[in-house]
C-alpha cells in the first residue's frame, strides 16, 4: 500500500511546531519552536506576545522540518493543523500558514482537533486499541474520553472549574516556583513528603473533576502560615497536592476503564509527562490488566507530531477543511 504523509503545524498555545508523519504512526521530522522562556519572566503566557512569535517563527519552522526530513511539499498528500481549541491570535497564524501552503500546492486541508491531537500523540508509541479510555490532562483540559473507534469521542467526565494543569500552575506560583509550574511540582516532589492536610477534590461517584477547591486550600494554607511566620516546607506542600491531585484523577479512570469494560488505557496532554502520575497509572494497569499508553516524554506537551497523527485518521475518514477555515478559541472535541 502506498504510504501517506501528512504535513502537521501547531501553534495553539506558546509552541510553534511543524511535524512531518507517515501513515499516522511514524514520525519522520519535527520542530518545536517553545517561547516557554520569553513568557516565564511574565509567570504565564502572555497571548499577544505568543501570535507576534508566530508570526517571525513559522516560515523558519516549516523550512526546517522540510530540510530536516529531506522531503517536500509535493511530496505530502495532505495538510493538517490545529484550528481549535486555543489562544486565538496563535492559531490564526497556523491556520493562515496552513491555509496558504494548501492553496499554493493544491493539498486537501485536514482541521484537526488539539485535543485530538494530545490523544494521537499515544498512536505514535503503538497503535491503538478500541475500545478505549483517555484520560486527558493539561492547561486547559481535564477530561475522561470513551472512544470506540477512531475519531468517536465521548466525553463522558471533565472538570467542573480548573483544568489539573493550571492547578499546578497556580500552586506552583504561590510556592514561588517559575512558569510552568507542572515540571517544576514534578521535580520537587521527589523529595518531599506527604505531611500537609489537603482535601480530596470532587471525591464522589461521577467522572467529573474539581481542582480549585485543591488549589485554593493550598494558596489559603500558604497565607495562614506566612501570617502566623511559620515556614513552608515547600517540597512537602508540592507532594501533599500533586498527591491528592493523582488520587482523584486514577481513581475516577480507573473506575471508568473498568465500568466500560476497555482494555487499553491512554493517557493524554502536559501533565502526562508527570513522573508520579505515570508511575502510579502504571502500577494500577498491572494490577488489573489493563494496556496503558503514554505518549513520549517530548510530546506529553504541545507539538505538531500529534497533529500529524490524529490529521492522518480525519484524512482516511475524510475530513476535509476549506480555504475559509477560521481558527476557534473555544471548540468542542468531535
Ligand atoms: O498540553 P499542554 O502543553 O498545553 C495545553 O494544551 O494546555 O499542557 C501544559 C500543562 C501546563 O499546565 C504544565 O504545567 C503541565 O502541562 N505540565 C506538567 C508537567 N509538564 C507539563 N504538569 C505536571 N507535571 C509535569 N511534568
Ligand atoms: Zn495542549
Amino acid at each position: 500500500m502506498k504510504d501517506t504523509y501528512i504535513f502537521a503545524i501547531e501553534s495553539s498555545c506558546d509552541e510553534t511546531s511543524a511535524s512531518i508523519i507517515k501513515n499516522g504512526s511514524v514520525e519522520i521530522a519535527t520542530v518545536v519552536l517553545s517561547q516557554m522562556d520569553i513568557h516565564a519572566l511574565y509567570g504565564g503566557v502572555v497571548p499577544e506576545i505568543a501570535s507576534r512569535h508566530h508570526i517571525e517563527n513559522i516560515t523558519m519552522v516549516l523550512e526546517e522540518v522540510f530540510n530536516k526530513a529531506e522531503m517536500a511539499m509535493e511530496d505530502m498528500d495532505a495538510i493538517a493543523v490545529t484550528y481549535g481549541p486555543g489562544l486565538i491570535g496563535s492559531l490564526l497564524i497556523g491556520v493562515q500558514a496552513a491555509k496558504t501552503l494548501a492553496y499554493i500546492y493544491n493539498k486537501p486541508l485536514v482541521p484537526v482537533h488539539h485535543i485530538a491531537g494530545h490523544i494521537y500523540a499515544n498512536n505514535l508509541v503503538k497503535p491503538m486499541e478500541f475500545p478505549l479510555i483517555a484520560l486527558v490532562v493539561s492547561g486547559g483540559h481535564t477530561e475522561l474520553i470513551y472512544m470506540k473507534e477512531d475519531y468517536s469521542f465521548e466525553k463522558i467526565g471533565g472538570t467542573l472549574d480548573d483544568a489539573v494543569g493550571e492547578a499546578y500552575d497556580k500552586v506552583a506560583r504561590v510556592l514561588g516556583l517559575p512558569y510552568p509550574g507542572g515540571p517544576m511540582i514534578d521535580k520537587l516532589s521527589l523529595e518531599g513528603k506527604d505531611t500537609y492536610h489537603l482535601p480530596i477534590p470532587l471525591d464522589d461517584n461521577s467522572y467529573n473533576f474539581s481542582f480549585s477547591g485543591l488549589k485554593s486550600a493550598v494558596i489559603n494554607l500558604v497565607h495562614n502560615e506566612e501570617q502566623r511566620g511559620n515556614e513552608i516546607r515547600t517540597a512537602d506542600l508540592a507532594t501533599s497536592f500533586q498527591n491528592r491531585a493523582i488520587e482523584v484523577l486514577t481513581k475516577k479512570t480507573m473506575r471508568a476503564v473498568k465500568e466500560y469494560q476497555v482494555k487499553h488505557l491512554l493517557i493524554a496532554g502536559g501533565v502526562s509527562a508527570n513522573k508520579i502520575l505515570r508511575n502510579r497509572f502504571q502500577e494500577l494497569c498491572l494490577e488489573n490488566n489493563i494496556e496503558l499508553t503514554v505518549p513520549q516524554m517530548k510530546y506529553c506537551t504541545d507539538n505538531a507530531a500529534m497533529i500529524g497523527a490524529a490529521g492522518y485518521f480525519a484524512y482516511k475518514l475524510g475530513r476535509r477543511a476549506d480555504l475559509d477555515l477560521n481558527a476557534k478559541a473555544t471548540e468542542i472535541l468531535k
